[in-house]
């Protein structure tokens, strides 16, 4: 069967990659070019459809984004948002101008008249509006479709098969947003909807072997989490024992996770995984260090040195390796893609504590379009082990963040313990998949207790679980009382060494979600 897409033209908006996982989540294939992209790059993907992205510049900036007007014209279904309608307008011979107010957040608009855009949808619709221009007269032959109180908010012109719309759809403010996505791409386009994760792991695969070739090799450093693990799997049923996946131990990972991982990673996914134990290496550093920031940094410049040591290593053994592959999700791209032309900027990201230049291999970055929950899907297709697609996010500095003061063996083994006893309690309840993070910190304060009849003097240890989108703001998680009770009855049963457990009920802000 033919392949279908929907092309989606980038003139910056930070919404655009939502407008792709939009349609993914339709099953239709789509992909993010940018606006420049030249008309037979766009023609070569096969659409069905054009979407032309929002974008934070006006179509009358001097550097406003370029894209090739002939894609109007191409005869197929065309749909702008907000700046793309912009872009119509204007290259359609119609006027836009800095709108007398800014629309930002949620608007009322009535839609006016039949349209198939609108098929199905009430007249009076919620939508999420971002933005300063509007369109002022519309090119010959377009007729308004919908109104907001305070501009124009929909526009077409079905004989040539374009559409236009001011707010965004693609944002969940925009209540019925999915329904006009669907509208424009399933009925206008005639897009089958028959796209699958698989279609995304096996054009992965294409695309890996075409940029690594029949000799390239690949490193790639895993950190334990679903990322970093669905990022070599896709790599490795690419171009299998050519990509090497490293794993350090920095003596602050979890209980047993060093093994753990090792054997869902090696034995049940086949991966080549070279384990790299440096916990005493890493313990050595951290000994007497009690500021936070020094102990990142001392675990993050260390991890460098050992990754590097190791592709040096491995380069001996095998030869040159040109590749390294990093589980970069799309929230983790800080800039977004380059409006200018084809080249993107993209800063250093925190998961392998930012490589450093004089490495000189050049990336891969598989996941980079996808958001978290379809990159356990992909892992899911892949028949990856539920443990790791469902653990929940770790950090790099791992318990050293969670060790409050000085860092020693004897405080990561008791933090290891608690840490798997809370762990253990919030699956046991069937909470672990629903809360973000859920952990046990420990901390440098001791306290006077009771057990049997003898008296305690031992450490405290806190507990904290919170809901979060995305890490950036979190609530604190109200746990039922009978949850908390077993945690905090087996920690201190359990637990030589502590004797004391509480809550924390900070939300972020102002508290952030580790310790430190
Ligand atoms: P904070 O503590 O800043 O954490 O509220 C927000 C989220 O980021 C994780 N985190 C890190 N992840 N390297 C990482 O890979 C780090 O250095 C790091 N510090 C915090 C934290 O677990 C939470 O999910």
């Amino acid at each position: 069967m033919e392949e279908q897409s929907i092309v989606i033209l980038d003139f910056g908006s930070q919404y655009t990659q939502l407008i792709a996982r939009r349609i993914r989540e339709l099953k239709v294939f789509s992909v993010v070019l940018p606006c420049t992209a030249p008309l037979d790059e766009i023609k070569g993907y096969r659409p069905v459809g054009i979407i032309l992205s929002g974008g934070p510049s006006s179509v009358y900036d001097h550097d406003a984004p370029p894209a090739d007007d002939r894609v109007l014209a191409l005869g197929l279904p065309v749909l702008g948002i907000c700046y793309g309608l912009h872009f119509i307008t204007h290259k359609l011979g119609g006027k836009v101008r800095p709108g007398p107010k800014r629309e930002y957040g949620h608007a009322e608009i009535n839609v006016k008249g039949q349209s198939r855009l609108f098929e199905g949808l009430p007249p009076s619709l919620n939508v999420w509006m971002s933005h300063g221009d509007e369109a002022l007269e519309l090119p010959t032959g377009f007729t308004v479709m919908a109104r907001s109180s305070n501009a124009l908010a929909a526009m077409e012109n079905e004989s040539q098969k374009i559409w236009a719309v001011q707010f965004h759809p693609e944002v969940h403010h925009t209540k019925r947003g999915v329904d006009l996505l669907r509208n424009f791409v399933v009925n206008i386009c005639g897009a089958r909807g028959d796209w699958t994760p698989q279609h995304f792991i096996d054009e992965t695969i294409r695309q890996v072997r075409q940029t690594v070739g029949e000799q390239g090799r690949v490193i790639c450093a895993l950190s334990g989490g679903v990322d970093s693990a669905v990022a070599a799997t896709l790599v490795d049923k690419a171009i299998g024992r050519r990509l090497i996946s490293v794993f350090v131990n920095n003596g602050v990972l979890r209980k047993n996770e060093f093994q753990k991982v090792q054997q869902n990673l090696r034995d049940r996914l086949g991966l080549n995984v070279v384990a790299v134990d440096a916990t005493d290496r890493f313990l050595n550093k951290l000994a007497g260090v009690i500021d936070p920031e020094k102990k990142r940094k001392i675990i993050g410049n260390e991890f460098i040195e050992v990754f590097d040591q190791e592709a040096h290593r491995l380069k001996q053994q095998i030869g040159k390796v040109d590749w390294l592959v990093q589980g970069t999700l799309y929230p983790d791209i800080i800039e977004s893609r380059s409006v200018r032309g084809p080249s993107q900027t993209i800063k250093s990201h925190h998961n392998v504590g930012g490589l450093p230049d004089k490495m000189k291999l050049k990336l891969i970055e598989p996941l980079k379009d996808l958001f978290k929950d379809e990159v356990r899907r992909i892992g899911r297709e892949m028949g990856m082990p539920e443990e790791i697609l469902q653990r929940q996010p770790f950090p790099g500095p791992g318990l050293a963040v969670r060790i409050l003061g000085e860092v020693t063996p004897e405080r990561v083994a008791l933090l290891q313990e608690a840490d798997e006893i809370v762990v253990n309690e919030i699956r046991r309840a069937g909470l672990y998949t629903q809360i973000w993070q859920s952990f046990a910190v420990l901390l440098p304060v001791m306290s006077v207790g009771v057990m049997g009849d003898q008296r305690t003097y031992a450490y405290t240890c806190a507990i904290r679980a919170v809901h979060s989108e995305d890490g950036m703001t979190a609530d604190w998680v109200p746990l039922p009382y009978d949850v908390l009770k077993a945690i905090s009855t087996r920690i201190v049963n359990e637990v030589r060494g502590i004797n004391r457990v509480v809550y924390d009920i900070t939300s972020k802000p102002p508290g952030t979600i580790e310790w430190e």
